[in-house]
C-alpha cells in the first residue's frame, strides 16, 4: 500500500512513497526481456535482494525479488520477447493508451495559488507579450468555493465561462483540478446528491454502516466509492458542471485517496468497506485501485458528455491499466538536482509500465530553483510528454521570464522546438495507442542486449527518431552520450557520430543536446504552420536507416 502525507518537511528522493502502484516488474538481461504483472491489488510489500557482490552487472546482477500480499489470488502474467513485443502484449492485456488531444501535447502552465481571473490573464499575457507559446493553463483548488470540488469562488472568478472562451480564442485551454473528497456539509450540492445515490449513498462506509470521514482541503470530507459502477456513473455526470465552466480537461489529485493525519496512515482506514464491482471487500484491496476507478468514472463521464472529443485526464494515483483513461505526473517532486534526475527516471519507468503520458512539475514543487536548475528542468520537460510547470502555493515564481534574460532565451528556444515537433508528438501518441510503445524510451529499447546502454540512465529516445541527452547536473558545458548502433546527427551542429559508442557533445546552458537517427523522417510544423517532413540522410549502404552489421 502506497501513501503520501501532505505535511512538511517536503520529501527528498528515496523517502517519498509513491502515489501510484504498478505491480509490474520488467527484467532486461543478456538472456532476454520479460515482464511480470502481479495481478493483485491488495496491500503488500516488495523486497528486492541483490545477490553475490560484484557478480554480473546492472540488471544481470543475480538476486531475488519477493512479493507478499495480505490477501487475494496468486495471479501472475508473464510476457516475454523484445521490449517492444512485451509492451505490445501489456497493452493488449490491460488496454491501449488513450490518445491525448493535440493541445495537451503543447506547453502547459499551472500553479497552486492563482488568486483571481486577473492573475490568470496576467500569466497568459506574460507568455503572449514575450512571444512564448502556451497551450494549457491549469486551475488548482484556489478557484473552488471553500476548496469544494465542482464549485467556483464567484468573487475571485466571477465569469469563468467568459474567461475560458477568451483564452480559448487565444489558443489556451483551461484544465481543472478535481479532488475526490467531498465536503461533508449538508447544503453542499455534491454531498447532498451523493447521499441520495442508490440505496445507501455514494460514500465509503465502515463495517457498521457509518460513512467514513476524513480530512482534506475543505475540512471534514467523505469519499465516493468509485469501485461501485453506480457511483462511477453518478460522479461522471458531475463533469458536466466543469464543461459548462469552460474547462477542456481534468487533473485528478489527492486520489490515493488522501486523508490528512498527524500520525498513522494518511488515507482511509483499512477496514473501510468498498463495493469492488459487487464482490464487496475492504480498503486493503480497494486502496491501490481507488485512483484507477476514479479515472474510469471521469473518463467515461467526459466521453458520455462530449462523445466527439477525446477526454483529457491525468491522475496522481493509479494502477495497472490506468493508461486507458489518461496519464499521470510526478506529484510533488522536490526542487533540487536529485528531483530533476528523478523526473526522468519516473517518466521512463512509467512508460515501461504501459503509461506513456506523464511528466514532472517543471522547476520542482517547492521552494525556488536556481535559474540554472529551472532552465535545465524546462529543457528536459520540453522533451517529456506532459510538459507543465507547476509549484506549491508558497513556492517561488515559475514563469520563464522570472529568472533573467538568459533563461528566458533558453526557454523560448526549447518552447519553439516543442511546438515545431508537435506533429511528431501526435504521431507518437497514436503509435503508443497502436503498439503500446511509450513515447519516451530507454536507450536500450531496440538493443536490450547492449550492456553499456542498459547502464545508461541519463539520456533517452523520443520515439525511434531522436535521442535526447538532458543536462542533469550543475555547471555543465558538455556531456558524454552513449549511442546505440547506427549513425546519429547532432541536430544543432550537424556533427555526425557513429554508434555504438561514447561521444562528447556540447551542452551549454542555452541548449539541450538532441541527436537524430540517420534515416529518420520526422513530421514537424513548418514555418507557415503547415506540416513538413524533416529527413535525416541515411548512412550509405544502410537498410532502414541502420547500417547492416559487418559493413
Ligand atoms: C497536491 C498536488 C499538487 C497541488 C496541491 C493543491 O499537493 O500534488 O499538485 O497543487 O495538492 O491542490
Amino acid at each position: 500500500m502506497e501513501h503520501r502525507q501532505r505535511q512538511p518537511p517536503l520529501p527528498v528522493p528515496r523517502d517519498d512513497p509513491l502515489y501510484l502502484t504498478m505491480p509490474v516488474q520488467m527484467v532486461v538481461s543478456d538472456a532476454g526481456t520479460h515482464l511480470v504483472f502481479h495481478d493483485n491489488s491488495w496491500a503488500g510489500r516488495v523486497t528486492l535482494r541483490e545477490g553475490v557482490e560484484g557478480a554480473g552487472s546492472g540488471h544481470d546482477r543475480p538476486g531475488t525479488s519477493e512479493v507478499r500480499v495480505d490477501g487475494g489470488p496468486l495471479r501472475c502474467w508473464v510476457m516475454v520477447g523484445t521490449p517492444a513485443r512485451v509492451l505490445q502484449a501489456w497493452s493488449g492485456l490491460t488496454g491501449a493508451p488513450a490518445v491525448p488531444p493535440s493541445w495537451a501535447l503543447g506547453p502547459q502552465h499551472a500553479r497552486w495559488g492563482f488568486g483571481s481571473e486577473r492573475e490568470v490573464r496576467r500569466i497568459v499575457a506574460g507568455y503572449r507579450e514575450r512571444g512564448l507559446p502556451l497551450s494549457v493553463l491549469h486551475l488548482d483548488i484556489d478557484h473552488f468555493d471553500a476548496h469544494r470540488v465542482f464549485t467556483v469562488d464567484r468573487e475571485r472568478f466571477p465569469d469563468l465561462p467568459g474567461l475560458a472562451k477568451e483564452l480559448r480564442e487565444d489558443g489556451v485551454r483551461l484544465v481543472s483540478i478535481v479532488d475526490p473528497a467531498v465536503a461533508a456539509v449538508p447544503g453542499n450540492a455534491v454531498f447532498d446528491a451523493g447521499t441520495a445515490v442508490g440505496t445507501s449513498g455514494a460514500f465509503v462506509r465502515d463495517a457498521r454502516g457509518r460513512t467514513v470521514r476524513g480530512e482534506v482541503w475543505p475540512g471534514e470530507c467523505v469519499y465516493p466509492d468509485f469501485t461501485d459502477p453506480q457511483v462511477r456513473a453518478w460522479w461522471g455526470g458531475l463533469y458536466e458542471e466543469r464543461l459548462a465552466q469552460g474547462f477542456s480537461g481534468v487533473w485528478h489529485d489527492m486520489n490515493e485517496p488522501v486523508s490528512f493525519a498527524a500520525f498513522g496512515e494518511p488515507t482511509l482506514p483499512r477496514s473501510s468497506r468498498h463495493a469492488l464491482e459487487g464482490r464487496g471487500g475492504d480498503h486493503r484491496e480497494a486502496h491501490n485501485v481507488y485512483g484507477l476507478a476514479m479515472a474510469r468514472a471521469g473518463y467515461e463521464g467526459l466521453l458520455r458528455l462530449r462523445p466527439d472529443e477525446r477526454p483529457f485526464l491525468f491522475s496522481r494515483s493509479g494502477w495497472a491499466g490506468m493508461q486507458r483513461y489518461g496519464g499521470t505526473w510526478s506529484g510533488d517532486v522536490a526542487t533540487g538536482w536529485p528531483g530533476l534526475r528523478a523526473s526522468l527516471a519516473l517518466v521512463l519507468g512509467l512508460g515501461l509500465c504501459g503509461v506513456p503520458y506523464s511528466g514532472p512539475d517543471v522547476g520542482g514543487f517547492d521552494g525556488s530553483p536556481s535559474p540554472e536548475l529551472y532552465l535545465r528542468w524546462f529543457q528536459l520537460g520540453a522533451y517529456l510528454p506532459l510538459f507543465r510547470t507547476h509549484a506549491a502555493i508558497d513556492a517561488g515564481r515559475r514563469e520563464p521570464w522570472e529568472f533573467g534574460p538568459r533563461v528566458l532565451d533558453g526557454a523560448r528556444e526549447v518552447l519553439g522546438e516543442r511546438e515545431r515537433l508537435r506533429p511528431y508528438w501526435v504521431t507518437l501518441a497514436h503509435l503508443a495507442r497502436l503498439t503500446g510503445a511509450p513515447y519516451v524510451r530507454p536507450l536500450w529499447w531496440a538493443a536490450p542486449g547492449d550492456r553499456a546502454l542498459r547502464e545508461c540512465e541519463d539520456a533517452f529516445l523520443l520515439g525511434d527518431a531522436l535521442l535526447v541527452a538532458p543536462v542533469l547536473e550543475p555547471g555543465v558545458e558538455e556531456r558524454s552520450v552513449r549511442l546505440p548502433a547506427g549513425r546519429w546527427y547532432d541536430t544543432v551542429s550537424g556533427a555526425v557520430y557513429e554508434g555504438p559508442g561514447q561521444v562528447v557533445v556540447g551542452a551549454p546552458l542555452s541548449r539541450v543536446p538532441v541527436l537524430a537517427r540517420a534515416g529518420a523522417v520526422i513530421p514537424v510544423r513548418g514555418a507557415g504552420g503547415g506540416l513538413e517532413l524533416e529527413v535525416w540522410a541515411p548512412a550509405e549502404g544502410a537498410v532502414n536507416g541502420r547500417r547492416p552489421p559487418g559493413r
